[in-house]
């Protein structure tokens, strides 16, 4: 987690660094800081809190530096004060650093510096790379001595470090952490996500495990392996986010308007990839695998959180479409297993930011083991991507507030496209393929439909308010929609919510119920529409508030919030809408952060 940036070239740092903070923020909130430097001070500002706060602060003191480095802290070593916040110097306060992600071996390297006097003002892991580079730097050789200190750090990062000695220079280095760096005219940005690159550039170079760049303001960019010290080609990617995409525009929350992006994240993922006269998929994106795809015989999806739930819904996809046996397994556990893989196994990672750190070694385990690999990702040239055979992007746009929403649709409509796809090549004759291709035309419509009538799920909340825990149930298709309806309510409302099989409540989860326990049913008229109602009565014979969700009514529920008709795959596209709107009125009738929840940061680079 949390966001770093680094500016070199000819405009004041600072504005671009406030800038570029505020788009990372959402990697981490917890406090703040910058450092910039002209040619004769250094202004070194830290902050507990938002950037925001910060913003204040430095505004009007007319502080200018063509250099300069930000950070916004997602804590992980050390509690949230300013001396642990980021920037980062050593004891001379010549080298700065900002740091993402974790030094595991800090500990005993710091134990080393201390016995050769050097002095520490942070709990933090990351102050003491900043003392490892002082350590080597007494022979006045900056980029050697960044690099003698990144070969003795264990763990995952990435860095952006400038050296007051040598102020027309910026390092950068990562290891399991994203940097991307921008290059401008005359100007460089390196950043943790292309957000605040596009201030000033399009054009981007994404970097690999292992490299450290060395940006000269004189001598251009160089890249280079620490591993092992053999130079890099530079390539060059121009980015396609719209700045639009990441403005909230007149919305009061980025969860609201991406909420109100899902029809078009649904549409903007299949349209260019089903052919609807023809009934037929067109995933260029997996052309050359087509062939080891065709053998497969086992399909393991992972992720974490939301995008695991995605995993969830594939696996039923799959098995139901395909014949195929499929596994959905969280990454975090996954990574630590002996899994049975084999050269018929496909291996699908699911993630919005490409970056969650459990998902990224999982696949790494994967990829040593020869798995094929394909990545269902939103973030392009993120570090999954860079690293799977291939990759499905999903087209959710950027999602910026930290509860996932539009990108689980965008990455359910990629789970479809792929059965389709699967079976194209397989030769398996899907059942009912015309209607599939009719129903996912309409699916947007359907959805903005639901999102039409949010005042009513608003009311719902209101009337909810009281109640402090909350079953979600659902059978099938609908058990991973159950978890997520839990999940954001739990993330943005700090509320107690859990969810089950609607079949398991029975074996234990049934003995809370009573008057005061609203169970969200969540019953489509799917193939288990009858065996999940009759949960309900189970439930309702226990006194237990029952809001349904469905396309038929049931006088038995207390409340009913109808959905359009579909097809059983599609039901979850059109019941977890209702599910992201109550979380989301929920939230903010208790009047919390919603895009910024406490102890929580978009994307998880730590373990
Ligand atoms: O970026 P990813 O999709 O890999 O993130 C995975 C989870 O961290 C993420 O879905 C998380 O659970 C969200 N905050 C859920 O709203």
């Amino acid at each position: 987690m949390c966001g770093i940036v680094g500016y070199l070239g000819k405009r004041n740092s600072l504005l671009i660094l406030l800038e570029g903070l505020k788009r990372l923020e959402y990697r981490g909130y917890d406090s703040c800081g910058v450092v910039l430097s002209n040619n004769e001070e250094i202004y070194l500002y830290k902050k507990v809190g938002k950037v925001s706060e910060l913003e204040k602060e430095v505004k009007n003191k007319n502080l200018d530096g063509n250099i300069g480095l930000g950070h916004t802290r997602w804590a992980t070593h050390g509690g949230i004060t300013e001396n642990n916040a980021h920037p980062h110097y050593d004891c001379s306060q010549n080298i700065f650093l900002i740091h993402n992600g974790i030094i595991e071996n800090y500990q005993e390297l710091k134990e080393k510096l201390k016995k050769k006097n050097h002095n520490f003002y942070s709990e933090t892991d990351s102050e003491v790379f900043a003392h490892l580079i002082e350590e080597y730097y007494k022979n006045n050789d900056f980029e050697n001595s960044v690099l003698k200190a990144l070969k003795e750090i264990r763990g995952n990062f990435a860095f952006v470090i400038f050296n007051k000695k040598e102020k027309d220079k910026l390092i950068g280095a990562r290891f399991s952490s994203p940097l991307i760096l921008g290059l401008g005219k005359e100007e460089y940005i390196l950043a943790s996500d292309p957000s605040p690159i596009s201030l000033i550039t399009k054009n981007v170079v994404y970097l690999d495990d292992g490299d450290m760049v060395v940006v000269d303001k004189n001598k251009g960019v160089k890249i280079f392996s620490f591993l092992n010290e053999k130079e890099k080609p530079l390539v060059i990617y121009q980015i396609n986010w719209q700045i639009d995409d990441i403005k909230k525009e007149n919305y009061e929350h980025y969860m609201i308007k991406e909420i109100e992006e899902e029809p078009k994240a649904v549409f903007n993922t299949f349209y260019k990839r089903l052919n609807f006269e023809r009934l037929e998929t067109n995933l260029k994106e997996l052309n050359e695998i087509k062939e080891k795809l065709r053998n497969i015989e086992k399909i393991v999806l992972t992720a974490c959180g939301t995008a695991y739930y995605a995993c969830l819904y594939g696996r039923y996809l799959f098995e139901e479409y395909l014949n195929l046996n499929s596994e959905a397994e969280i990454a975090s556990e996954l990574r630590y297993r002996n899994y049975p893989y084999n050269e018929k196994t496909l291996l699908i990672v699911i993630s919005q930011s490409g970056e969650t750190i459990d998902t990224l070694e999982a696949l790494k385990i994967a990829k040593k083991r020869n798995v094929l690999i394909i990545g269902i990702i939103n973030v392009p040239g993120s570090s999954i991507t860079r690293l799977v055979d291939k990759v499905i992007y999903t087209q959710a746009g950027p999602e910026l507030a930290v509860a996932s929403t539009k990108a689980f649709l965008a990455q359910i409509t990629s789970l479809v496209i792929l059965m389709i796809y699967l079976a194209e090549i397989k030769g398996i004759n899907l059942k009912n393929k015309k209607q599939i291709f009719e129903e996912i035309k309409i699916i947007p419509e359907k959805i903005k439909e639901i999102i039409n009538r949010k005042e009513e799920i608003k009311k719902l909340a209101e009337d909810l308010i009281c109640f402090k825990n909350f079953y979600f149930l659902g059978r099938k298709f609908q058990y991973p929609i159950a978890l997520e309806g839990a999940l954001k309510l739990k993330e943005i409302a700090y509320l107690h919510s859990e969810a089950y099989p609607a079949g398991e409540t029975k074996h234990g989860p049934i003995a809370l119920i009573d008057e005061n326990f609203p169970v969200f049913i969540l019953a489509p008229k799917d193939s288990v529409y009858e065996k999940t109602i009759s949960n309900l009565e189970e439930i309702k014979a226990r006194k237990g508030k029952i809001i349904l969700i469905s396309d038929e009514a049931f006088e038995k529920a207390d409340y009913v919030f109808k959905i359009p008709k579909s097809l059983e795959i599609f039901y979850p596209f059109l019941t977890v809408v209702p599910l992201h709107l109550f979380a989301y009125y929920f939230a903010k009738i208790l009047g919390r952060e919603i895009d910024r929840p406490r102890n929580l940061a978009k994307s998880v680079t730590v373990e």
